[in-house]
């Protein structure tokens, strides 16, 4: 773990709430290496009543090109104090935190990647590592509408992708359970985005028996396990999301699915 000024290469607004920030360091130095899964905790210079960093998934990151993605919905003061740097700007993140996901042990697993809103982060880091490992790899994004539909192109390029959306903009209508692509056989499925949405590809992995991990996005203060906001239930007792997660199997949670 590093706490890191990063650079600032790029920043593209992705819709009217959501910023895609490409950064890397600011000395040429690497990054420390990341996995999908992981998060960091960013620093919300400029926002004077916000103390707290916040936790954002890390969307992509590449030895080769020392790059860290942030995308980031600026919902709140914090994340908005972060998105409203621009590019040559730094900001200040702890990198990284977090447990990764499982990756498949069998080669050539066919496995399906399900995101929703700011959890289609993490998705795209896994689709793409899953694919370079030569995993048959399906994604699908679910949105309230197109423009909720976030780094499209990017998630293509990763394996078969597939939309929802509750307005029928995009893709099919309805929710992600509902695609086409969701009712096809699997050997594992990962999960992240809003917890109903998590909650029912994991209801539907339990009832076909198919092996299922979520990246929980519990709220988070000090990521580093020391204020126990982040307490999730689990068959073995409470745990830190930042700690012992953000990634759980399915059967290590106490959900009611
Ligand atoms: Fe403080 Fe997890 S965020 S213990």
């Amino acid at each position: 773990m590093s706490i890191l000024d990063l650079l600032i290469l790029e920043r593209r607004e992705l819709s009217s709430t959501h910023v895609l920030l490409r950064l890397t360091t600011t000395d040429g130095t690497l990054l420390p290496t990341m996995v999908p899964g992981q998060f960091v905790q960013v620093r919300a210079d400029g926002a004077s009543d916000v103390m707290l960093r916040r936790p954002i998934s890390v969307c992509h990151y590449s030895a080769e090109t020392n790059e860290l993605w942030l995308l980031i919905a600026a919902i709140g003061p914090g994340t908005r104090a972060i998105t409203a740097h621009s590019e040559g700007q730094t900001i200040n993140c702890v990198v990284p935190l977090g447990s990764g996901f499982t990756m498949p042990i069998h080669e050539g697993e066919r496995v399906l990647l399900v995101g929703g809103g700011v959890g289609i982060a993490p998705m795209h880091f896994l689709a793409h590592a899953l694919h370079a490992e030569g995993h048959d790899v399906t994604i699908i994004t679910g949105a309230r509408n197109t423009q909720g539909l976030l780094l499209a192109r990017e998630l293509a390029a990763a394996g078969q992708a597939y939309y929802t959306t509750e307005d029928g903009s995009t893709g099919t209508r309805g929710f992600v359970v509902d695609s086409p692509a969701f009712a096809k056989d699997y050997d594992r499925i990962y999960t992240c985005g809003p917890k109903p949405m998590m909650m029912a590809v994991a209801r539907a992995a339990r009832e076909r028996g198919t092996w299922c991990e979520v990246s929980l996005e519990n709220m988070m203060a000090c990521g580093l396990g020391a204020c126990l906001c982040c307490i999730e239930k689990t068959v073995k007792g409470n745990v830190c999301v930042c700690k012992d997660g953000p990634v759980f199997n399915i059967d290590q949670l106490t959900w009611q699915i």
